[in-house]
């Protein structure tokens, strides 16, 4: 029996930036008055932001106001036609097919690999001669922050002539590899590991398209007058504030979500019906914990207080705005939707709260 109080261990609760940690930021944004337009908050994360990836050009970031923004600008940006096709996995965040949809592109829903969750560039290579229309973009999808080959997708944008714009809206910055022509989105919403409350970045190693990017976010001003559409998507001086604080939290965080990571890869050890995402809990970690299991009675785990999230729903093409769009055969897609779930992960979870779920969990296998 399900009941009405707020189980035990809730899928997520998120812990940003306290208002201690912000004050200092609040102050810089107070003696600056400087609140919005790239003011010096937002220079600020564009500097650590490159800093952190390696960069020597500062130019090969710029943030935005969430990640389906950047995913819009970038498509806006690159110029990809309309009524065009964009090759993308039904298994992922809605946000994607809904930028290429924004942006006038017409989806076409492809399988993914079963054991990275990810759509690869053999998957495409199929998927490029089996789409109903002229493909001109490829979105790959990082799943749940697991790295994708940036140069196996370099070389299949060459081959093919194609944009590649990598959805990597759930990666951790130190995963992210820049490209000179694949760029990369990872999203700073509360969900994530980094977090702006709400909040985008793109890394691309090509400043004409990050200034373009920058540009569109901020109405297209331009000395010479407005020649493109385009938005209000920038990121505000507040939202930069909670973006450093969570940057200079980094350490603590990381250590929190690892602290997780290997208690669920403890507790689920020797289960063999349970999966975790490749690497998690040995030298992988993240704001989710997903996993794969051969059958599960979520309604008595909930009465157990475990609270799950399916975050990416039941697959994209399972949803009715999605229903008609074109795609592929998806078996492993359907099973992911079926088979999968996340599992709490609060930063401030201990060892033994980890090993409680775990039990929890197992309890409750089919
Ligand atoms: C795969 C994927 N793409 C895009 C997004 C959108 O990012 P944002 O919430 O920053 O707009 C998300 C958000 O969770 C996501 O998981």
């Amino acid at each position: 029996m399900t009941t009405n109080t707020e189980p035990k261990f809730l899928a997520l609760r998120p812990l940003l930036p306290t208002a201690d940690e912000l004050y200092p930021y609040l102050k810089k944004i107070d003696e600056n008055r400087y609140y919005a337009n790239f003011g010096p908050l937002v220079e600020e994360v564009h500097d650590r932001c490159a800093q952190w990836l390696n960069l020597e050009e500062r130019k090969h970031v710029m943030t935005a106001s969430s990640g389906m923004a950047i995913l819009e600008l970038l498509i806006q940006a690159y110029d990809i036609p309309l009524g065009t096709t964009a090759i993308m996995p039904s298994w992922t965040y809605i946000a994607t097919p809904h930028a290429a949809l924004n942006k006038g592109l017409v989806p076409y829903f492809v399988d993914v690999d079963p054991v990275s969750w990810a759509l690869t560039p053999e998957i495409a290579e199929k998927a490029m001669r089996d789409a109903p229309g002229d493909v001109s973009l490829i979105m790959p999808v990082a799943p749940f922050g697991l790295p994708l080959p940036v140069q196996e997708w370099e070389d299949f944008s060459r081959r093919h002539n194609v944009r590649v714009i990598i959805d990597g809206a759930a990666m951790c910055l130190d995963d992210v590899v820049p490209s000179e022509t694949v760029p990369t989105m990872v999203s700073f919403h509360a969900t994530k590991m980094l977090n702006a409350a709400e909040g985008g970045l793109l890394i691309i190693k090509d400043q004409d398209i990050t200034l373009r990017v920058k540009k569109m976010s901020h109405f297209g001003t331009n000395k010479k007058g407005i020649f493109w559409n385009a938005t209000n998507a920038k990121m505000s001086e507040y939202h930069a504030a909670v973006l450093l604080a969570s940057m200079d939290a980094w350490p603590k965080s990381k250590s929190d979500f690892i602290r997780v990571a290997k208690g669920y890869h403890a507790g689920f050890t020797g289960a063999s019906n349970i999966k975790l995402r490749p690497g998690y809990g040995e030298d992988r970690f993240n704001s989710v914990c997903m996993i794969e299991h051969k059958g599960m009675d979520l309604e008595k785990l909930l009465d157990l207080g475990v609270e799950t999230r399916h975050w990416w729903r039941h697959a994209c093409h399972n949803e009715p705005l999605f229903s008609t769009i074109a795609r592929g055969d998806l078996p492993v897609t359907d099973h992911l939707a079926e088979f999968t779930v996340g599992l709490p992960v609060h930063k401030d979870f201990t060892a033994d709260d980890v090993a409680e779920i775990c039990e929890k969990v197992l309890l409750c296998e089919a």
